[in-house]
Parts: structure tokens; sequence; C-alpha cells
């Protein structure tokens, strides 16, 4: 019999499946037995979408808006995208500059898709949202990790970054606020980071999908907006799934120099066509109609949770804040004695040499105390814990309480 070929190609064989969609199945069977799970790993808020948006969902299929779109999103949300840019963000851009696409992680498949050559460097800084190194190397480029430590605040700064260019480097990933720390850069240190851009000609990416969701007056700073030199070497990615609770009907965005935004519209032409035609104008509800209270209404609660969790995790004993979070809705946690914390992320090493991970105590508190949080390995951090406080402070006080006992067994 002859030799059959392999079914997949490097690239697929080479990819494994999403961790945290794993976690989360773990979490799923477990909740399946009967156990009451508490779930502080997840990757989105526990609040319903506010009806002002589902309603005008409910208005475009009736009135018969259910047809394919234009590629690069209807014309009343890339205008509304481009306003919000300009009056939010400080970010001038026109309609032109805007591609609506399924999500903001398609934005950032497309953007390195129409970016990278075959074995182009992207400098990206550790921890991570575990996506990024895998769409860099699916777009046939080379992720290069740049650890980030308590010395910088888990930040990027212009050091680090020199640090790793070489000949092939050609673009510099900035995640901010950031997933999974909950980081936020000031003006200053994105002003730095955009000045090493421009002197070593790299494209930035920012991934400011948590744009939104800030804290204790921290400022949600756009990289796009620092001068328009940096805008036009930036593609900003954002979207709708976490500022307005809208995670399942898939509607992101870049927003780009107008030959990127026309690439990866042409990309998107070719692959997925545009995003849903209905969810578009349940986004475009949400620019336009949404009232200003209800968001302000979301963002005060998931700040009273936030106080809430750091200070549950301050009186726990083997539980640290790795670093105050200012923006998104996660905490990045180490575990003091029980897993030595790195002293930076995104360096291979001690935790094969201690044998245990964060990830074995994720799975113990998991199956032991009912409590997920989300270990952190594949987002270049083994040593710590995302801790997400997308759940009622009842929950969030119940579940660190069960922490507690599991820690003092
Ligand atoms: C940093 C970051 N970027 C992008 C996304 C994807 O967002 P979307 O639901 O709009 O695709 C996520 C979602 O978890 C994220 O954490």
């Amino acid at each position: 019999m002859s030799m059959r070929r392999d079914l997949l190609n490097r690239l697929a064989r080479g990819l494994p499946t999403s961790s945290t969609a794993a976690f989360a199945a773990e979490v799923r069977r477990l909740r399946a037995t009967g156990a009451d799970v508490i779930n502080l790993a997840a990757g989105e808020v526990d609040f319903d979408t506010p009806e002002v948006i589902s309603q005008a969902a409910v208005d475009a299929i009736r009135r018969g808006a259910t047809r394919y779109a234009p590629v690069a999103g209807i014309t009343e949300l890339r205008q509304a995208i481009a306003e919000r840019q300009g009056v939010t963000f400080g970010v001038p851009r026109s309609a032109a500059e805007i591609v609506v696409t399924n999500g903001a992680k398609q934005a950032l498949a497309n953007a390195f898709a129409v970016l990278l050559e075959p074995g182009d460097e992207v400098v990206v800084p550790a921890p991570y949202w575990t996506s990024f190194p895998h769409m860099i190397t699916m777009a046939g480029g080379v992720p290069v990790v740049c650890p980030t430590g308590p010395n910088t605040g888990f930040k990027l700064t212009p050091e680090l970054v020199e640090s790793l260019l070489t000949t092939r480097t050609r673009a510099l990933l900035v995640n901010n606020p950031v997933n999974p720390t909950g980081v936020v850069y000031t003006a200053a240190e994105l002003a730095a980071l955009a000045e090493v851009a421009l002197r070593h000609d790299l494209t930035v990416i920012c991934d400011e999908v948590y744009a939104g969701l800030v804290y204790e007056g921290a400022d949600s700073v756009s990289m796009a907006s620092l001068g328009s030199e940096i805008r036009q070497q930036t593609v900003t990615v954002s979207g709708f799934s976490k500022t307005h609770a809208m995670t399942g009907w898939r509607i992101g965005y870049a927003a780009a120099p107008i030959e990127v935004a026309r690439a990866m519209s042409a990309w998107q032409g070719h692959t997925t066509s545009a995003a849903s035609t209905i969810s578009q104008h349940a986004a475009l509800a949400a620019l336009r109609d949404e009232p200003h209270e209800l968001l302000a209404g979301r963002l005060a609660e998931l700040d009273s949770r936030r106080r809430l969790l750091c200070a549950e995790i301050d009186a726990t004993d083997g539980l640290v804040l790795a670093v105050r979070p200012q923006g998104t809705y996660f905490a990045f946690v180490g575990l003091d004695g029980i897993v030595p914390t790195a002293r930076s992320c995104g360096s291979p090493g001690t935790a094969e040499e201690t044998g245990q991970d964060a990830a074995s105590f994720a799975h113990s508190l998991l199956q032991e105390a009912h409590v997920a949080m989300m270990p952190t390995s594949d987002f270049g951090a083994p040593h710590h814990l995302r801790v997400s406080y997308t759940v009622p402070k009842a929950r969030i006080t119940e579940g660190m309480g069960r922490v507690q006992a599991f820690l003092s067994r």
C-alpha cells in the first residue's frame, strides 16, 4: 500500500485548540454533574445586551435588512464608528478607514494577513491574550514574545522592544487595556512606544477592545490619537463585545490607514464577506441609541466588583495581585508560596523546575472547591491566574470564601 499524505497541513497540525475553551468545557462538564461552580474565569460579562440594541436587531429583521451587507460594513455604521473614534478617542478617521468585522478577532486576523510577509516578526508583549501568537503564525509571521514583569508594571517599554528588534521585525502588537493583567498604559508610555515604532518603521497593531472599561480615573488613550504620523502606521482594533455586552453578536472593527482598510476589506470579501447585517444594525444602535447612563451603570458595577475582588485577594494568604488592575474585567493573580511567582512573564522555565504550575492549581481548585479561575499558561504566564469579576458581588464573595477554605486546608 502506498504511503498516504497527511490530511492536515503543517500549520494546522501545529495549532493547539484553545486552552480557554478547554477550561470552559471543564467548567461545563462539572456543572452538568449538578455542581454549583462559581465561574471567575469567563471572558465575558454576565449582563444582558441592552434592550435598545436587541430591539434594533429585531427591527432590522422585520424590515428585511437580512441580505448581504457591503463587505466593509453598512455605511451608517462605518460612519458612526469613525465619529466615535474622533469624538471619544481623538482619532480622526473617515468612514473609508473603517472595516467592520466578525468580532475584533477577525479584524486582528485580517490585519496580520494583509500586513505580514512570510517570516516577518511581530513583537508581542507577555502576558498576552492567548490568540495573538497563533494569529500571527497563521498569517505566516513569527511572534517574538517580549517578557514583561513587575519592574515595568507588566508593560512594554521602548527598551524592551528595542532589545528584540531584528531586520525581520515588521510590527509591534500593543493591547491596551491588557488582557489578562488589567493594566492600562498612560499617554506618555504609549507615546514612547509610538516613537520607537516610528523610528524603526514598525506598524503598530493596537487592540483596544477593552478601551471602554477603565477605572480609577485611568484614561483610555488610543495609540492612533498621538499624532498623524503614528496614526498612519497604526491599525486600531476594537469592537462591541466587551463594552456593550455583545459577545455573541460578533461585531468588531479595524480603523486603519486607507490602503490597509481597503486590503482588509478585499481579504474579507474573498473569505467571509461582511459581518452579519442584523448584528451591524444592532451595533449601530449601540453607538447611536444606547443611553449613556446604561453604559455608565455597567461600568460602575464592574468597578465595584473590581474593588471587592481586589480587597478579597489582598485578604487571602497565598494569592497576590501581580499588578493593580485599572481596566478590563480581569485581575492578574500570583500564587505566593504555592506556585513560585515568576519575575517576568514570557520567559520559559521555572514551572517545570518546580513541578507545580498554576494550571494544576486551577484544576484542583475547580474540582475540589468548584471555583474556576483561568490559568494563564497559554497567555505566556504559567505562574499566574486570571480572575474575572464578571459575576455579581455576592458570587465573588462566596467564591473567594471557598478559595480561602481550600487554601487553608
Ligand atoms: C484582547 C482581546 N482582543 C480581542 C478579543 C476578541 O473580541 P471579539 O469578541 O470582538 O472577537 C478578545 C476577547 O476575549 C480579547 O480579550
